[in-house]
């Protein structure tokens, strides 16, 4: 293979270890349109500066095509000695172009390359995972509208507490991945600087125009400070946060619909389409789908903790240490879009026991709260009329009965501003829908926080 592009001051070859060792390119070969696509801007850039000619520019930019067309067609060769893809990229031009590939390097260093390559990747991704999240909150969306009578019990402490409607459980959802949605475009902002141009670290001494570099390769900003750009990877952490915050969210949905799922809660069966049997017991079908996806979560979770230690107390400003960053980034924003797309395609195929999820509403005193409230609006102040209503939930216990169960006589006993009315008052349908106050499950408040979503939705920037 070809001599290394910085081997001048070295009078041994490097060990082969160390060239295992060091080689990043099994892992950034995946960069190389970005890696491309930025050497060509720069190559633009020299040329209208005048630090290269337009012929020189010419011939590199084609040079530069030819590569991107074999490495497409699977005719380039990788090979661990020449380190990462920029080198892979700058070696074979040579061979394509001869000396005049030597001029792409000048005013540029691999370390602004890389934060350039990386920042154009993120960019990428960040823009598909957006598009993901709203093909997500869509499903959503239209379960929501499609399941506006399915009322189930609404659960803290994983304890029975009070009926909700499916729909306004689901819309929780759609909240939690609109939260994620604006996180990732927000952190678009950080992502989309142009750190290219600061060369080593200190900038350069040819007159580049940074600007233009950036308007080509359409970025809205230049980095600022030179030393920050080769040093900065803030934007990737910034990314996995974010991406660890959906994949959470991806987890306590997954958790649900492992629980749910169950003989012990029968509220929901997952199609054969998405499910996988058992070898050796017949009768199983898994969740195994929800269950990788709350697996995963840890793994991006990892990547997170692996890029903010990797950059804990590095002095400024590019260290060897960053190449590390590849790895982890590239497999949780793999993992993330897998684990959207497959809920994207497995959550309308969900068939739903709305008859289990009734009947969960009508055990486990769900309408406690609710005969406390009856005897707030007949004039008990609250707090005795909980203590009232936990003394009939205590009698009840006894009597294996629930509240509503419980006679006209019986009722009366524990309070006189009890009547026949109480009954009615106390049915699913009646507590979910007084509850009216805003962002509260009755249908009404859930039907319009569907229509807001769907507008917003519209409107929505990618
Ligand atoms: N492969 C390196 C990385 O990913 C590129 C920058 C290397 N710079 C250097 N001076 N060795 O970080």
């Amino acid at each position: 293979m070809s001599e290394k592009p910085w081997d001048g001051r070295f009078s041994q070859k490097t060990d082969k270890l160390v060239e295992a060792f060091t080689s990043s390119i099994q892992i950034d070969k995946r960069l190389y349109a970005y890696d491309i696509e930025g050497s060509m801007a720069h190559c633009k850039m020299l040329a209208k500066s005048g630090i290269i000619t337009g012929d020189d520019a010419s011939s590199l930019i084609s040079g530069l095509e030819k590569i991107k067309t074999e490495i497409e067609a699977d005719q380039f060769r990788f090979d661990d000695s020449l380190e990462d893809i920029h080198m892979h990229i700058e070696d074979r031009l040579f061979q394509i172009t001869g000396t005049v590939a030597r001029k792409l390097h000048t005013a540029r260093s691999r370390n602004d390359q890389v934060a350039l390559d990386i920042r154009m990747y993120l960019r990428t991704e960040t823009l598909i995972i957006t598009s993901h999240l709203a093909e997500l909150r869509k499903v959503f969306l239209a379960l929501a509208k499609k399941y506006m009578d399915v009322t189930l019990p609404g659960y803290t402490h994983l304890q029975r507490a009070q009926p909700v409607l499916l729909s306004h459980h689901l819309m929780a959802y759609y909240e939690m991945f609109s939260r994620d949605a604006d996180r990732f475009r927000d952190t678009l902002k950080r992502i989309n600087v142009m750190p290219l141009g600061s060369a080593a670290l200190a900038g350069t001494t040819y007159p580049i125009d940074r600007h233009y570099t950036a308007e080509l390769l359409g970025f809205p900003r230049v980095s600022v400070n030179s030393i920050d750009s080769v040093s900065d990877r803030d934007f990737i952490i910034e990314f996995l946060s974010s991406a660890s915050l959906c994949m959470m969210h991806l987890s306590r949905i997954s958790e649900e619909l492992i629980l749910w799922s169950s003989s012990e809660f029968a509220f929901i069966e997952l199609s054969d389409a998405f499910s996988t049997g058992s070898s050796i017991m017949p009768q199983k079908k898994n969740p195994d789908v929800p269950e990788l996806t709350r697996g995963k979560t840890g793994s991006v979770f990892g990547s997170l903790i692996s890029l903010l230690t990797m950059m804990k107390s590095l002095p400024l400003s590019y260290n060897r240490d960053m190449q590390e960053d590849k790895k982890p980034l590239f497999e949780a924003a793999d993992t993330l879009k897998a684990c959207i797309e497959i809920y994207i395609n497995m959550l309308p195929t969900i068939t739903i026991n709305s008859e289990s999820m009734r009947q969960a509403t009508s055990a486990g005193f769900l309408n406690a709260t609710d005969m406390a409230d009856y005897l707030v609006t007949r004039g008990m102040p609250f707090r005795e009329a909980h203590s009232c209503v936990g003394k009939m939930v205590s009698y009840a216990l006894d009597k294996k009965k629930e509240l509503h169960e419980l006679g006209i006589e019986e009722l009366q006993s524990f309070s006189s501003l009890i009547e026949e009315e109480i009954f009615d008052f106390l049915t699913t349908e009646q507590m979910i829908s007084r509850r009216k106050s805003f962002g509260g499950t009755a249908a009404e408040n859930v039907m319009a926080a569907i229509e807001e979503a769907e507008k917003s939705l519209d409107k929505e920037d990618p």
